[in-house]
Parts: C-alpha cells; structure tokens; sequence
C-alpha cells in the first residue's frame, strides 16, 4: 500500500519506528518530515499528509504529534479527509469499516511503538464495508464539507 506518514518534533522518533516498520512490511512509504526532533507545527505535516492523499499519490496516511490531536484537527480541515486518533485497535479497525477513516493519528507521548505498530497493522488491514448506512452517513459528511465552500 502507499503511506504517507508525517509528524512534528513530538513524533519524530515513533514515525521513525513505524516508517521503518511499514517499509519492513512491503509498503510504498513517503515520509513527508519532520526529519529532524527541532520544535515544528504539526499543521505543515498534516498539510503534506493530506495534500499527498487529496492528490491520489497515497492511499492511506499516518500523522504523529504529542497527543495525536493536533494532527487529526488540522488534517480534518482539509476536504475528503478522515482522520482520527485511535489509541485501541477497536477504533483502528472499525473507523476504516464504518467511517472510511482515511487518516490514522497517533500520539506518541501517550503510547509506546509496539501499541503503534498494532495499531498501524490494524488501521492497514481494515477495509471500508461499503455498507448502505455507511455510505449514507458518509455523503452527510461529505455535503458538511460543500456547506463549507
Ligand atoms: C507539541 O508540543 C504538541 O502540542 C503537539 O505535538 C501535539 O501534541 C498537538 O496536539
């Protein structure tokens, strides 16, 4: 699959682990920085991230900050993005079945590399249902979307 993958200072080292592990595993993946653990803004990667999405040059994408939270606000501004922060492999699975979760937010001060790499595996594995009420609850989201232009 190609990833893109993108974090600011607070989670440079775990996108290092997972951009490792992801390439380990046979992924296509774009690390789109930070590339180094000098203070950054997580808006200028969830902007990487979701522009190399909206630009069909990636098929899923992964953003890492502190909290995870920073990441999913700014990368949900953009249009056709879905993202979210899934810290139980529950909602890693089930926010790509239902909700075509498109986006997977971590936060690297608040879980360790081996719950990532879970979650990661989880989030990659997990197909959208295209079930009726899916769809249905997602074109409601994507006309909240074109209230917005
Ligand atoms: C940066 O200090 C921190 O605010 C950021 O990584 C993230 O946690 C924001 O949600």
């Amino acid at each position: 699959m190609r990833i893109a993958i993108g974090a600011d200072h607070g989670g440079f080292h775990l996108k290092t682990e997972i951009a490792d592990f992801l390439k380990k595993s046979g992924h296509d993946v774009a690390d789109l920085g930070a590339h180094s653990e000098e203070p950054s803004d997580y808006p200028d990667f969830a902007r990487a991230v979701a522009k190399t999405l909206r630009a069909g040059k990636a098929d899923r994408g992964i953003l890492i900050c502190g909290s995870g939270v920073g990441a999913s606000v700014a990368a949900n501004k953009f249009h056709g993005i879905r993202a979210a922060v899934c810290h139980d492999t529950f909602s890693a699975r089930q926010g790509v079945e239902d909700d075509d979760m498109n986006v997977l937010c971590l936060g690297a001060r608040i879980i360790g590399p081996e719950l990532a790499r879970e979650l990661v595996r989880t989030f990659l594995a997990a197909l959208f249902s295209g079930e009726e009420r899916h769809r249905r609850r997602l074109a409601k989201v994507a006309a909240i979307e074109q209230e917005q232009r």
